[in-house]
């Protein structure tokens, strides 16, 4: 539980987060029936599918939005004097900047019309809050729309597509396991320094001296935060 933080105020946070999730049930099956009149595909979870070019912008939109949040959340968790927490935040949102410019650069190969989104406004709360919005955006994009967005691309067989959105939800897996560490850890945490892959957007808790294991590139490469 962080700093200032009563039990009572982080459980009313929890329910908040169970009701933001049962609004996001709803707004899926919203998200449905919506695809359904563009005569797109929607998944049961509520990924709308469209074709690989569509969907790049999606993930470019989502990517963007990941980066304004984050960027934002760093401020908050450095104002709370969480150091470890604003620079994980930090590296994670040059992550998904990586991301946004792989796919932007695809999408822009498919259609050189295609313009770098904007990041919608963001509602920040406090730092723990901000965590669990932040695993939640992970997971969703780890276990759901990016599996979604492969899956079209293997059927249209765009084989680039495929493997920047498969490297892009390889590493959202790890930025969620790393915000639910620093989560359960937010009483004690260290000095710990994170490092980024600059090709994939792998993020690594503490020095290693292994490639990065979703590109292959060298932890020399990898930058500190
Ligand atoms: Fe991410
Ligand atoms: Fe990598």
């Amino acid at each position: 539980m962080m700093k200032g933080l009563s039990r009572r105020d982080f459980m009313k946070g929890t329910a908040a987060t169970a009701i933001g999730m049962a609004t996001m049930s709803l707004l899926a099956g919203c998200a449905t029936e919506a695809a359904a009149d563009a005569g797109k595909t929607a998944e049961a979870t509520g990924t709308v599918v469209g074709t690989t070019y569509e969907n790049l912008l999606t993930a470019l939109q989502g990517e963007t939005n990941a980066f304004t949040k984050y960027e934002a959340f760093a401020k908050v968790a450095q104002s709370e004097g969480y150091d470890q927490i604003a620079r994980l935040f930090q590296c994670t949102a040059d992550a998904e900047k990586i991301h946004v410019g792989l796919e932007l650069a695809l999408a822009q190969k498919m259609n050189p019309e295609t313009k770098a989104p904007t990041g919608d406004a963001v509602h920040e709360g406090l730092t723990d809050a901000n965590l669990i919005t932040g695993a939640q955006g992970e997971i969703y994009e780890t276990s759901d729309m990016y599996p979604a967005f492969i899956k079209k691309a293997q059927e249209e067989g765009e084989t680039e597509a495929v493997g920047v959105f498969t490297r892009a939800k390889l590493a959202e897996g790890y930025h969620a396991e790393l915000y639910m560490n620093v989560y359960n850890n937010i009483n004690d945490l260290d000095d710990s320094k994170y490092y980024l892959c600059p090709v994939c957007g792998f993020i690594h808790k503490g020095e290693t001296e292994d490639a990065c294991p979703v590109c292959g590139v060298l932890p020399t490469a990898f930058k500190e935060y």
